[in-house]
């Protein structure tokens, strides 16, 4: 028996059941589910079709099913098509008559869509408050390796020397703007659907505004074939989730990089690692390679929701049943991401020594370009001065501190005593004031800034 079979002579082919049945995921809607039926029923009982004594009557055995699912109680059918039906057969079964009037108005078009947005703009709340989680013990690395020289890489070519601190603040800004995205997936998912019934608009006019009210959304639809038809909120949410997870992977890929025994810039702990079935000696970050790897889900997710939609004309089709699976997977799977790599900056040790080692004087070829400068010489002439410089240094395996000042003065005679200065990592991160650069103070001003946009969230 389905709720729909009226018009058909006979029932559905098992394997046809089987196919269009929902419910062993879409079951993680029955929280919003329940909630919109809750909504509707007061909307339909604010222009007469349910008394207060039947609507009251209607709520408790909304509730009641809530409450037994959550203690394991509830029974679910083959025959239950998806979460919205399977409600209200139970509701039926618990209070009888009433139960019968709760889709007046209604269709599963405009009630799937309600359902869909409210879980997003929950699970969109809870990822946000992972990536603030994530700043936090960003800003706590910043803090606590703000003493930290390391070489800066570019083409994993060493490039300039930075703080450490810097490098860690880099991924907190990048978190801010992933914020914006997940901010801007939450407006679209904002706006309430109930009322647009399966296509044209509810045939009862019950009131949007409360409705909306109640269920916490800050806007009403205007056109009721759009909503049913809208999944754009999905793929935005996706293509965020998608944006968090790239960049989680870059930043992983560094650390990867950075654990290797050739660099020993890094050490997990070993809670956050794992060892190998064969070589005894290897601990592995794997917390941090299921990080990157995850990444394929995100995109994939996106990709697949996108394909689904893309050839849905106007408005809904049994396509749509497709998208939750893509969402319920990214939404489940980010949020695990972001806890992990909290943890993993939270006890990482830093290989203090082995960075100190692998700072290669060359790192400060730029410096002393700009030596030059300030002594007067364009800058181009003064690159390749110092260019070839530092062809003279490779060919005879020397250090370019060791070159003696008559050495560097047969380059250029504006090399003076001075030019020691240039060799202090201190000296070359100070130089670097400009806003946004890697000079102490500025690596301060970020974290300041920070520390102000944390205490807000
Ligand atoms: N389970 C369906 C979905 O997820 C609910 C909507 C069904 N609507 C319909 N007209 N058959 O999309």
């Amino acid at each position: 028996m389905k709720m729909w079979d009226g018009r058909f002579s006979k029932s559905s082919d098992r394997l046809m059941e089987v196919f269009n049945n929902s419910l062993p995921f879409d079951k993680e809607l029955i929280e919003e589910d329940i909630a919109g039926s809750v909504a509707w029923v007061n909307a339909l009982c604010r222009i007469g079709i349910y008394t207060s004594k039947e609507r009251d009557k209607v709520i408790e055995g909304l509730q009641l099913i809530l409450q037994d699912y959550r203690a394991g109680k509830i029974e679910f059918l083959d025959s239950d098509e998806d979460i919205h039906m399977a409600v209200e057969r139970i509701l039926v079964e618990k209070i009888g008559g009433a139960a019968a009037k709760l889709h007046t108005g209604r269709s599963r078009n405009d009630q799937v869509i309600t359902d869909t947005r409210m879980y997003t703009k929950k699970v969109l709340r809870s990822i946000r408050d992972e990536i603030v989680n994530l700043q936090r013990a960003i800003v706590q690395r910043a803090k606590s390796d703000s003493d930290i020289i390391v070489p800066g890489y570019t083409h994993l070519q060493q490039a300039q020397p930075v703080l450490l601190s810097h490098y860690w603040m880099s991924f907190f800004f990048i978190m801010e703007r992933e914020k914006s995205r997940i901010d801007h997936a939450f407006e679209s998912a904002d706006i309430l659907s109930l009322g647009a019934g399966a296509i044209a608009g509810s045939g009862f006019d019950v009131d949007r505004e409360s409705i909306a009210k109640e269920l916490g959304f800050s806007n009403v639809s205007m056109n009721s074939m759009d909503m049913v038809g809208s999944r754009d909120f999905l793929l935005e949410t996706l293509s965020a989730i998608s944006s968090v997870g790239i960049h989680l992977s870059r930043y992983a890929e560094d650390l990867i990089i950075w654990s290797s025994k050739e660099f020993s810039f890094v050490e997990l702990d070993d809670a956050w690692s794992t060892g190998s079935s064969m070589m005894p000696q290897k601990k592995n970050p794997d917390s941090l390679e299921l990080i990157r790897g995850k990444c394929g889900r995100f995109i994939g997710n996106y990709t697949r929701l996108a394909t689904t939609i893309k050839g849905v004309g106007h408005t809904y089709f049994k396509d749509f049943q497709e998208d939750k699976e893509p969402l319920f997977d990214s939404v489940y799977q980010i949020g695990i991401v972001l806890k992990v790599f909290a943890q993993v900056l939270a006890t990482l040790k830093i290989g203090r020594d082995a960075i100190a080692a692998d700072l290669d004087p060359f790192l400060l070829a730029t410096d002393f370009a700009d030596y030059l400068v300030r002594k007067g010489m364009p800058f181009r002439s003064a690159h390749k001065v110092i260019g070839k410089i530092v062809g003279y240094c490779v060919e005879s395996e020397l250090s370019l501190k060791d070159i003696s000042l008559e050495k560097l003065r047969s380059y250029s005679d504006l090399f003076g005593e001075d030019v020691k200065d240039i060799f202090s990592w201190k000296g070359a991160i100070s130089s670097r004031t400009v806003q946004g650069g890697t000079g102490f103070e500025s690596v301060k001003k970020q974290i300041e800034f920070a520390d102000k946009i944390l205490k807000m969230d």
